[in-house]
């Protein structure tokens, strides 16, 4: 069976042919990074703009590499939020028109559920019950999943988002845009004990808060660089670092805080729920520390830990493909009176 998903939620415009919800037959992911760079973050219309430009050519793409037409596809799986309304837009309508005059049936994702299905797609025996913890730009959540459509939130971000903190603290440094990726490199040069950045553990509870991060990183740069009435201390590492080691030591502190909150409070997670099998999804899940530290923990408390590669961790088509398929088997087909939202819970 194959399912075309297509998802346009954020930047990037995506389609993937997917069989039988588990095999990439083709995933095409148009970037728009360039575009947004230099405004420092994502600038929704100029986004919605370039996926009307890409929605074609990506799905084009998507089934020549496939080499399918729309004649063999048993479904389109498009994602109707959460995300960018504007973008969202332009996937809907272009699923609808396409399902409409092909007499090809629709279904609807949710984003999340989305990234929480992309382990899937290289491990076809994932067993449920499993904790999901997702970590992206819009998204910081831990969920409990027990089957198809069995999803409870057991704590979520109560400001920021860990990617979103990744973005402003990237911004608030003059790295550039998407801020992930370049933290986690120069976090690898940095030393993630010179500045004590505080970590919101919110005892008692499953959620998550990254702005006081965010601040903290901010009033941290403002009496630093003055070096006056600084409330950290700034611990240079020795041997001192190379040229730039101020900022790759930014970037490891921050970092570090980052990771160890997500870490300890997948570790709450698991006592709470009593279950040994996570899932770790979203951009964030990219983060080659979070990924060695998860793991580490699965290997001291014998939690068995499914992370996609990293091209599936971040927004990608082939992730609504294979929640596309669930949605497709139990008949939970959507209309053509589906209409996108920006906010919708899972
Ligand atoms: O899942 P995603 O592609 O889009 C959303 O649904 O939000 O996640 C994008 C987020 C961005 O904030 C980006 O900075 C972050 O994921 N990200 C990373 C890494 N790669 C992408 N954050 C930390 N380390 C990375 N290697
Ligand atoms: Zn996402």
């Amino acid at each position: 069976m194959l399912i075309l998903g297509i998802d346009t939620s954020c930047d990037d415009t995506s389609a993937s042919v997917v069989e039988n919800g588990t095999n990439i037959i083709s995933n095409i992911i148009s970037n728009q990074a360039e575009i947004h760079k230099k405004y420092g973050g994502i600038v929704p219309e100029l986004a919605s703009r370039r996926h009307i430009e890409m929605i074609w050519p990506v799905v084009d793409e998507a089934l020549k590499t496939a080499c399918v037409t729309f004649e063999d596809l048993s479904s389109i799986a498009v994602c109707h939020g959460p995300g960018l309304i504007g973008s969202l837009l332009v996937g809907c309508s272009f699923a609808k028109a396409v399902c409409y005059s092909k007499g090809i049936p629709l279904v609807a994702v949710n984003h999340l559920e989305g990234h929480i299905f992309s382990p899937f797609l290289e491990e076809s025996k994932l067993p449920f019950p499993f904790l999901a913890l997702i970590v992206s730009g819009g998204h910081t959540s831990i969920y409990r999943v027990d089957g198809f459509s069995k999803y409870r939130e057991l704590g979520r971000t109560r400001d920021d988002a860990a990617g979103e903190a990744y973005d402003k603290v990237s911004k608030l440094l003059g790295l550039g845009y998407p801020g992930g990726p370049i933290i986690d490199k120069l976090a690898k040069n940095g030393n993630p004990k010179a500045i004590d950045f505080p970590r919101a553990y919110l005892p008692e509870s499953l959620d998550f808060s990254f702005s006081g991060l965010k601040t903290a990183v901010l009033n941290f740069l403002k009496t630093a660089i003055s070096h006056e009435n600084s409330n950290y201390t700034y611990n240079p590492p020795t041997p001192p670092l190379e040229k730039g080691g101020f900022i790759n030591d930014i970037a490891a502190s921050f970092q570090a805080s980052v990771v160890d909150v997500l870490v300890r409070k997948t570790e709450w997670a698991i006592k709470k729920e009593r279950i040994k099998r996570v899932t770790l999804s979203g951009g964030v899940a990219a983060n080659s520390e979070l990924r060695k530290r998860i793991k580490e923990m699965g290997e001291e408390r014998e939690v068995e830990i499914f992370i996609p590669s990293a091209p599936l961790c971040t927004d990608n088509a082939a992730m609504i493909s294979a929640a596309g398929y669930y949605h497709y088997k139990s008949g939970n087909f959507a209309g053509f009176d589906l209409n996108p939202k920006a906010y919708m819970p899972l």
